[in-house]
């Protein structure tokens, strides 16, 4: 299935993780007296008329599946894929092992560590794209081309999203979703009370600059922001708007130069939204900006589409109280984020895991998640057509538009690399460094990545 394409992930940065990433394998010696004890307790125990001789009861089959969609609109998702898989696989009981927080903000280090430590969970979220071949050089993942062939997703999942799973050509991870990046939000009563027109096309960045200074006279916030990742997603929209979708996806495989005029243009507008936006940012993740614009305490946000479901469950309108669009200057684009879960070559319940897989890459399930979750199927034989009018927007604009990976949710850069970026941009907006520092750090984080 063709799809427009610019989303070729750089090649991973290797962590410093020890050969190959895996953890040391922990030896035990154990002394001739310790067996010996060891030995005799338990003869012991097994002789002894309170001892416990009796096999111990099985174990209930159960998959650990770890994500982060914990909390909000994103537990609600989570909820309808286990419901999914209870149906499916109604003796395999799931534990949730989900770490609450935007973007994987505290699950992506919760994740590594259990990896490191020999604890990884039995399957886990992971984005398609750079994220996913990240932890193919690190760890080891179980190859899903099986599970690929059972469902036949190659003639149903669009070539790039399938792409976004694979490194050199094997799966390792099922997609669940598609959801796109650049997306501007609006509240239309603060538009209106400022006395703008209640839009959010704005063909271009100046025009939406003059819409921003507008609602900034009127007194209230114009641009809901966030702390980290949500100041990166913030970054790539502009950095697509300014550089188009061929010189924005150079950048992550090296034909673009960060240190180019273009860039520091990007930049250059970049601090201009950063003046408009949210001045307590540091404490607010992507659910707490879509409330303030659901409320009316900033005018508008870029986001995911993931706010979707938040606005609906502050019961607002979209459409009407809530206007979306692709973010300014970014039409015909589409920031292209994939939800996908891998396995670990080391998981305890490897069955189970394989079915929790096999229950992601269903119709039932990606109707299911995505009918809560904003996104759309990654899957394109499943019916759209109960789903939001923004979704069904979406589902034409994955067809038609230029696909470009996104920054901020690993389709375009190693975890390294984002965690460089996202320093880099935080020492901006934090005032400790100027646009030219900025470009600097942004430049040497693409060198050594
Ligand atoms: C993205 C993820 C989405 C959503 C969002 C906000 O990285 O792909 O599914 O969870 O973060 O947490």
């Amino acid at each position: 299935m063709p799809a427009r394409t610019r989303c070729a992930p750089r090649a991973p940065r290797r962590r410093a993780r020890g050969q190959h990433g895996r953890p040391a394998r922990r030896t035990v010696r154990r002394t001739a007296p310790v067996l010996a004890a060891t030995l005799v307790g338990a003869l012991l125990a097994a002789c002894s008329p309170g001892g416990d001789a009796t096999p111990s009861a099985p174990v209930e089959p159960h998959v650990e599946v770890f994500t982060w969609w914990a909390s909000g609109s994103e537990k609600l998702a989570l909820d309808a894929l286990s419901s999914t898989f209870a149906e499916q696989h109604p003796g395999v009981r799931f534990d949730d092992a989900g770490v609450a927080g935007g973007a994987g903000s505290a699950a992506k280090d919760v994740l590594d560590s259990r990896m490191a430590a020999g604890d990884p969970p039995d399957t886990f979220q992971v984005h398609g794209g750079a994220e996913l071949a990240d932890h193919v050089a690190a760890h080891d993942l179980r190859p899903l081309d099986d599970v690929v062939a059972d469902l036949d997703l190659a003639s149903v999942v669009p070539e790039t999203v399938l792409a976004a799973t694979q490194v050199d050509g094997v799966t390792y991870a099922i997609p669940s979703n598609v959801h796109r990046a650049n997306v501007v939000w609006a509240n239309t009563s603060v538009l209106t009370a400022a006395g703008l027109p209640p839009t959010t096309a704005f063909a271009s960045l100046d025009e939406w600059f003059a819409a921003l200074e507008t609602v900034e006279e009127s007194g209230v916030t114009p641009l809901a922001l966030g702390a980290d990742w949500t100041q990166v997603h913030l970054l790539e929209t502009v950095l697509l708007a300014h550089l188009g979708a061929e010189a924005y996806s150079g950048l992550w495989d090296g034909s673009t130069d960060p240190r180019s005029a273009e860039m520091t243009a990007a930049l250059g507008s970049f601090s201009r939204l950063v003046g408009y936006a949210d001045q307590e940012r540091a404490s607010l993740d992507w659910e707490d900006m879509t409330f303030r614009v659901a409320e009316g305490e900033a005018a508008f946000m870029i986001m995911g589409d993931w706010a979707l479901p938040a606005f609906r469950a502050a019961d607002i309108p979209i459409g009407n109280d809530v206007l979306w669009a692709p973010a300014p200057g970014t039409s015909g684009s589409f920031g292209l984020v994939v939800d996908a879960f891998a396995i670990p070559g080391s998981a305890t319940n490897v069955d189970e895991a394989m079915s929790w897989v096999s229950t992601i890459g269903s119709a039932e399930a990606q109707t299911a998640l995505s009918s809560v979750k904003g996104s759309i199927p990654a899957r394109t034989d499943v019916s759209v057509q109960a789903l939001h009018p923004y979704q069904l927007h979406s589902t034409a604009a994955l067809e038609r538009d230029e696909l470009v990976p996104s920054l901020a949710h690993g389709t375009a850069v190693d975890g390294a690399t984002l965690q460089e970026v996202t320093r880099a941009v935080g020492a901006f907006t934090e005032g400790r460094a100027s646009v030219a520092q900025l470009q600097r750090a942004l430049a040497s984080a693409l060198d050594e990545g």
